[in-house]
């Protein structure tokens, strides 16, 4: 069965050129392109994706980061395709990311770990349709 996630280059990742280098990672796994947008975020949907976190001490710097330039949003198709694309992330903290895969090979900051991606089901339709509301 087809799943689909949501999954961000953010802005340091834009703006470092890695938009290839995260795409060719998710074809060569076999995951799907359904979407894709460049943009740079409102504060409120960045807020609005964020909300989980409004209480955390990082809240105000998440949003300054993920709003502070241009990232690629898309939606990506696959069998299992939250769990596909977390593995080919890695880890949150790029420091504990496995080498090979993307925060492991690129990134060593928490906050500018190069990509974002659905952690549920019900993550990925919340964060989908703020997105891309075309796409229900
Ligand atoms: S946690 O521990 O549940 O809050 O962390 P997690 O769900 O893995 O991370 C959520 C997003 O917040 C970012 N993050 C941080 N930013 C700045 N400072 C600190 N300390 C920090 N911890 C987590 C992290 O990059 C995650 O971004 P997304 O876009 O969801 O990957």
């Amino acid at each position: 069965m087809s799943e689909r996630s949501l999954v961000l280059v953010k802005p340091d990742g834009v703006r470092r050129g890695l938009v290839g280098d995260v795409i060719a990672r998710i074809e060569r796994k076999g995951l799907k392109l359904a979407a894709l947008e460049l943009r740079t975020l409102e504060r409120e949907v960045a807020e609005t994706h964020y909300e989980e976190h409004r209480e955390k001490p990082f809240f105000g710097s998440l949003v300054e980061f993920i709003t502070g330039g241009p990232l690629v949003a898309m939606v990506v198709e696959g069998p299992r395709a939250i769990e596909a694309f977390r593995a080919l992330a890695g880890a949150t903290d790029p420091v504990a990311a496995a080498p090979g895969t993307i925060r492991g090979d690129h990134a060593l900051e928490i906050q500018e770990n190069v990509v974002h991606g659905s952690d549920s089901p019900a993550s990925a339709e919340r964060e989908i349709k703020l997105f891309f509301p075309d796409l229900f």
